[in-house]
């Protein structure tokens, strides 16, 4: 338990404090109007607005085809189904992740076999990463931990001279780069999310993006039915054929709209978070109890900076849930990335029988951990209320 101020002096604070989300979406006139006039037309999907979206996005990344999906999950589900992975294979896949990325490899039958994490990034140790693999090894499926760049020219080395496909979860690393090229773009595919708390929003929706033409091109068909043509493609209304089995992870055109306008403002959006990212960082580094703040530790990755995530020492990390209810209650938005390895959830803990001692890196992260808000409904202020207020909670156990 905190030592807790008495009821009324609490209760003052949590008036008097300004309200910080975690997350909100920046939706301004522009999306409104955008989404009114797909509205007022009549082509609702698979239009030019979801063409649009792609090209200015892979515009924004610096190259390869962009595809839009329904979502990250429904991006990641198709590169593996795309790469044809299934029963007999093995997958390496972070533990310390969104279940997301994991349930793409579970999905299709192919079995993930979970890779820690550094502890200054997040990111799978390519030095485990290296001893997990096998001669039934066919794919990484990694992720950029909170838009940490993993270091990308060491991933594809490896998959290189054991001929693995490399699928990439960006779900959180839009503006991420490493060594000047965007994240998505080294492996062979990547996916992003645009859940409403993420960099960019389209309410739900994803895109892959792929540096060769041909694996974009076959996993856009795929999107769609395996279609022969689109519906923008048809000559005769209603004529099409089949060229292979497909799915149907297609986005509208009121997503679209959205995203069309949430691209052309994301210079402003990643300016504002790189800013209130390092004001965080180095008044955390300042606070007694927090160990370090997690970032790239290369000198040429450029994270996205979606969160700050605070470790805690280990005496105070026993107090961590507690902690994120008092901030929770004096309106500081917190939260965890992510609650448990993923090995440790229930389902895979039943099914893979794995020590714990293989992702004690990610243990730490999940359970010593606090993720605090940077994004653009922010300010550098803020970042100096939420400092204080992370301190005076640690004061205070
Ligand atoms: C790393 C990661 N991958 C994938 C996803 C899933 O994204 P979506 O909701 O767009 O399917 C998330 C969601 O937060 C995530 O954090």
């Amino acid at each position: 338990m905190l030592n807790a101020k008495p009821a009324e002096e609490q209760n003052q604070i949590a008036e008097n404090q300004k309200e910080i989300p975690f997350g909100r979406p920046w939706i301004e006139d522009a999306e409104r109007a955008a989404v009114m006039k797909v509205l007022e037309g009549h082509i609702l999907t698979h239009g030019p607005l979801c063409h649009q979206f792609e090209d200015d996005f892979a515009a924004y990344v610096g190259g390869g085809k962009a595809v839009t999906t329904s979502s990250c999950m429904a991006a990641l589900h198709l590169s593996v189904l795309h790469f044809g992975l299934g029963p007999g294979d093995e997958v390496l896949v972070p533990a310390q992740t969104h279940v997301a990325t994991v349930h793409a490899v579970e999905i299709v039958g192919a079995t993930p076999v979970f890779v820690d994490c550094e502890l200054e990034t997040g990111n799978m140790d390519l030095d485990i990463l290296e001893s997990k693999i096998t001669p039934k090894t066919k794919a990484i499926v990694l992720v950029h931990y909170v838009g940490i760049p993993m270091q990308m020219d060491r991933v594809c080395d490896l998959a290189q001279k054991h001929n693995l496909h490399v699928i990439e979860d960006c779900a959180l690393a839009v503006g991420s780069f490493y060594k000047g090229k965007h994240v998505g773009l080294w492996g062979n595919t990547g996916c992003f999310s645009f859940y409403p708390v993420k960099h960019i929003t389209t309410a739900e929706g994803g895109m892959l993006i792929s540096k060769d033409e041909k694996t974009a091109t076959a996993i856009q068909n795929f999107r769609a039915f395996n279609y022969d043509r689109s519906f923008t493609e048809r000559k005769i209304p209603g004529v099409y054929d089949v060229i292979g089995v497909g799915l149907n992870y297609r986005m509208s055109e009121l997503q679209a709209a959205l995203g069309v306008t949430q691209v052309a403002k994301l210079d402003r959006i990643q300016a504002k978070r790189a800013e209130n990212f390092k004001a965080l960082k180095a008044s955390l580094e300042k606070v007694k109890g927090v160990r370090h703040v997690l970032d790239s530790n290369h000198p040429e990755g450029q994270s996205s900076y979606y969160c700050v995530i605070a470790i805690l020492e280990e005496e105070i990390a026993q107090k961590r849930n507690d902690i994120v209810l008092a901030l929770t209650a004096d309106k500081v938005g917190c939260s965890i990335y992510y609650p448990q390895p993923v090995p440790r959830m229930k389902y895979y803990a039943g099914k893979y029988d794995t020590d714990a001692g293989d992702y004690k890196n990610a243990a730490v992260i999940s359970d010593a951990s606090i993720a605090l808000p940077v994004g653009p409904h922010l300010d550098t202020e803020d970042m100096a209320v939420i400092a204080e207020n992370l301190k005076q909670k640690i004061e205070s156990i």
